[in-house]
């Protein structure tokens, strides 16, 4: 099949988050399977200086775009994915964050950026950009590409689409002023469209418009279907329920290996696990904390939002520190929690090592020289930590929700008995669970060394390769395909029970950009 993969970013050419982990790994697994597939994302600098070699094969002249729109090609780094950039320098030649200002605000003209990207993918679908390859499915993610299916919807003859919700609280929510100076087709002005509330909501484009819709676990497939999770989409998301599939992230297992990872100086694996205490003497030592081998070292990365929890684990601190326990945490986000964490610091200099900003390297030496990994999210869609550290041989604590819920198994007396536990999992989401979660696994640290290095190597068992996940799109694919590509979906066709605008429900309150 020839499938168009549209990201607002993938690693290693640009990452704030999962969705990149996600876009970088997932289109060269399916190029394994047979496929061809082309990834396609915004050419900010960082993207065009890392890309290669690029050449331009078409300038498109788009509705909303004040200058023609380059589509440069070259080739996706370490896979044989072919890459297109889309290169409207007004729009995307800037320094920094994709989506945020210094300040931490959103670009104020990201609704023209992501709609001017939208609009060269639909070039792209339409065989418009390049002649020689037009794909039969577009595969969309999140709201920087919501618009795509949208746009689709419009045409008579077009490829399929999927739409992939990665987080469903990052809406691309802008003024009604924005749909019209977008110069959208009015048909798309409607409750089966892209209106939500008397907004433009680029996130509810792709949910309404597109063929398919997946989601990145099971669980949260279910979760976004309630009130409590699904910010007033809920009805619509019912709707779609039999359109609606939750597939599991796979990981890169060549990124994070920790048998071959270029960023630890011990590597290790399952026969070489003694290895593991070496990555913790270092972290102990890079991080400034007492080198005790006996503490249960805690580790935690992630963006420093309310969706991660972190307050969860900063309102467990002055319990969980009359343990023998570190905590390590590294991220970036809301100035308010950076402040937090680094007060908390300053009261537990021996027991509590915070790093801000954005450093892959070092969440490589986290995700190794921990023995537990903290994940009290919220709400979680996936989640690629827990993942990570299952694989390098660190025991996940989680919040049982959404991909944590599906992707660890707690310890319990039976999962115990059968070594079939990969982990601490606890709910609600308190920090009195939480600090009950962290007790039970200092308890079984503390125990029998056999017990805690099988709970360990189970986990690092567990295969969490893409190759699963790949086949379960590719099979999703086809079917997709076979449904006429004028299906039901898209303004006109939806008949949904229509949410009241009451205040949104959610597990915290609906975001704009990612932050980073
Ligand atoms: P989300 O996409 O919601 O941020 P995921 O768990 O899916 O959550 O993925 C987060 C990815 O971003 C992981 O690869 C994680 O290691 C990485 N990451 C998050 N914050 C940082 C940071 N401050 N430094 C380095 N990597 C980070
Ligand atoms: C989102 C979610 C995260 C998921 C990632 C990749 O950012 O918050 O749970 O793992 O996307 O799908």
């Amino acid at each position: 099949m020839n499938i168009l993969y549209c990201s607002s970013e993938a690693y290693p050419l640009i990452k704030t988050g999962g969705l990149g982990d996600v876009s970088g790994s997932l289109p060269g697994a399916l190029q394994e399977l047979g496929n061809d597939v082309r990834l396609v994302l915004p050419a900010y600098p960082e993207v065009r200086e890392h890309a290669g070699p690029l050449s331009s094969i078409a300038s498109l002249t788009l509705s909303g775009a004040p200058q023609p729109v380059e589509i440069l090609k070259g080739q996706f780094p370490h896979s044989r994915v072919e890459l297109y950039l889309v290169d409207s320098p007004v729009h995307f030649q800037r320094p920094g964050n994709p989506y945020v200002q210094e300040d931490g605000s959103d670009w104020p003209d990201n609704a023209a950026r992501f709609a001017t990207f939208a609009r060269a993918i639909v070039a792209l679908a339409l065989g418009e950009a390049d002649p020689h390859w037009t794909p039969d499915l577009v595969h969309c993610n999140d709201w920087q590409t919501g618009l795509v299916p949208a746009l689709l919807s419009q045409h008579g003859t077009r490829p399929a689409t999927l739409f992939t919700i990665h987080n469903l609280s990052y809406q691309g929510l802008f003024p009604k002023a924005a749909f019209t100076a977008l110069e959208l087709p009015d048909t798309l002005w409607s409750i089966d469209g892209v209106e939500f509330h008397d907004k433009l909501s680029f996130l509810k484009g792709g949910i309404a418009c597109s063929d398919w819709l997946t989601t990145v676990s099971p669980t949260y497939a279910q979760e976004i279907c309630t009130a409590e999770f699904g910010y007033g989409l809920e009805g619509l998301l019912k709707y779609r329920a039999a359109n609606l599939t939750g597939i599991l992230n796979g990981m890169d297992c060549e990124v994070w290996n920790p048998a071959t990872d270029a960023h630890l100086e011990h590597t290790y694996d399952v026969h070489t696990l003694q290895h593991k205490a070496l990555n913790k003497a270092a972290l102990q030592q890079e991080l400034g904390l007492p080198a005790d081998a006996g503490s249960l070292l805690l580790g935690h990365i992630g963006r420093l939002v309310e969706q991660k929890g972190v307050d969860l684990i900063l309102d467990t601190l002055d319990e969980l520190f009359q343990l023998p326990v570190q905590l390590v945490i590294l991220g970036d986000g809301e100035e308010l929690l950076e402040s937090r964490l680094q007060e908390a610091a300053a009261r537990y200099p021996h027991q509590l090592a915070i790093h801000i900003g954005y450093d892959e390297p070092l969440a490589h030496r986290i995700e190794a020289g921990s023995d537990c990994f903290l994940m009290p999210s919220r709400y979680e869609p996936c989640g690629l930590n827990q993942m990570y550290s299952l694989h390098y041989g660190t025991v996940p604590i989680v919040h049982s929700t959404g991909g944590l819920a599906d992707t660890v198994i707690d310890l319990n007396d039976m999962t115990a008995r059968d070594y079939t536990a990969t982990g601490f999992t606890f709910e609600p989401d308190t920090p009195a669970a939480l600090l009950d979660a962290c007790q039970r696994a200092l308890a079984y640290y503390q125990g029998s060394r056999v017990d805690w290095w099988k709970l360990v190597i189970t986990g690092m068992k567990k295969d969490f390769s893409w190759s699963n996940s790949a086949q379960q799109y590719l099979s999703l694919y086809e079917r997709v395909c076979q449904v006429t590509p004028e299906g039901d979906a898209g303004p006109g066709n939806l008949d949904y029970p229509v949410i009241p605008p009451s205040p949104l429900k959610g597990k915290s309150p609906p975001q704009q950009s990612m932050m980073r």
